[in-house]
């Protein structure tokens, strides 16, 4: 390596160097976005890192997507950045109260999403991502009561979408998307009136109720490609602009901020860097480690998921 090297071109030494593939979430840095292999929403990620080739993943994202990815593939070494990119779901979804309701509810079925810590995943019966959770909560038979976790907008959109009475939701929230106030969505429609809404199903309801579309980073990635509008206003982290300008140049893409950090940046995804990059490729360190007890408890909801297409 050179040492008038670019911190870039040494992560593209390293990699190589490591036989490692750097997959990257949309809501990551846009110089750590077009480095990766890979860019993608959740769901998509998970599918890549479980056919990943090679010894080391690189997940430039949020923990609980490189422990997704230890568990779909634990031979390999994954390692994160940043130790610390947690998601506010996972903190506010402990595992012991989880433990508890299972004790008392033996029979109820237990559909987590993705945002989820490990020792959650593996309690749970089936997993969900943004992109699936409709399909995941339909493929389960109608007389069995749902425990949806741990996202409240998230599972009010799938009982809309699904009418499933018998559904009971856990009331946990994004930080970045639940703090999107309808007030500002409204004075940017009327701002730039033609604009089409695209939104993620973690914002609040009544910020969904008026969005034209609403679907995980990568629906709304393809939804804009294959849209004729020229306008959007975008209600979700607007690291997705590093793909939407990519698909669809020459559009107007326009980010609310939310009253959280009067940004639409989700705090723990942009703790990542290219230097914290660089330095976990050449230490190997943050590295995700999960017992085997873990990994098989996971996997099983994890595959049922994937199962579903
Ligand atoms: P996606 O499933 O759309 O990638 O979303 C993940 C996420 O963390 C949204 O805040
Ligand atoms: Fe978690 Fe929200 Fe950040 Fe997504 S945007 S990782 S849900 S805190």
């Amino acid at each position: 390596m050179l040492a008038t090297s670019t911190v870039a071109e040494e992560i593209l030494d390293l990699k190589t160097d490591r036989r490692a593939i750097l997959l990257a979430h949309h809501y990551q840095d846009a110089e750590i976005q077009e480095l990766a292999d890979f860019v993608g929403d959740s769901l998509e990620l998970a599918r890549k890192a479980h056919e990943a080739e090679g010894d080391v993943i690189a997940f430039c994202g949020v923990w609980f997507m490189a422990e997704t990815a230890k568990v779909l593939n634990p031979s390999r070494i994954v390692v994160v950045p940043d130790k610390d990119a947690s998601c506010s779901l996972v903190e506010g979804c402990p595992v012991e109260p989880i433990r508890q309701y299972k004790l008392r509810n033996p029979d109820h079925v237990i559909v987590s999403y993705i945002n989820t810590s490990i020792e959650v995943k593996a309690e749970s019966d089936i997993l969900c991502t943004s992109r699936n959770a409709v399909q995941v909560v339909n493929s389960i038979p109608a007389e069995k009561t749902v425990l949806f976790l741990p996202d409240r907008n998230l599972g009010n959109y799938v009982q809309q979408q699904t009418g499933r009475a018998n559904m009971k939701i856990w009331q946990g929230s994004c930080i970045v998307h639940n703090t999107f106030p309808l007030r500002r969505l409204l004075e940017a429609k009327e701002a730039y009136p033609r604009a089409v809404v695209v939104a993620h199903p973690e914002c609040p309801a009544d910020v969904l109720r008026h969005s034209d579309f609403i679907g995980s980073t990568s629906a709304i990635i393809d939804f804009c490609r294959d849209s004729t509008a020229e306008e959007f206003i975008v209600m979700t982290e607007s690291g997705v602009n590093f793909s939407l300008e990519r698909v669809a140049p020459g559009r107007k893409f326009h980010y609310v901020a939310n009253e959280n950090c009067n940004c639409s940046e989700c705090p723990f995804m942009r703790l990542n860097t290219l230097e914290k990059l660089r330095d976990s490729l050449l230490y190997l360190e943050p590295r995700v480690e999960l017992s085997g007890d873990l990994i098989a408890r996971a996997l099983v909801p994890l595959e049922r998921m994937l199962a579903i297409r």
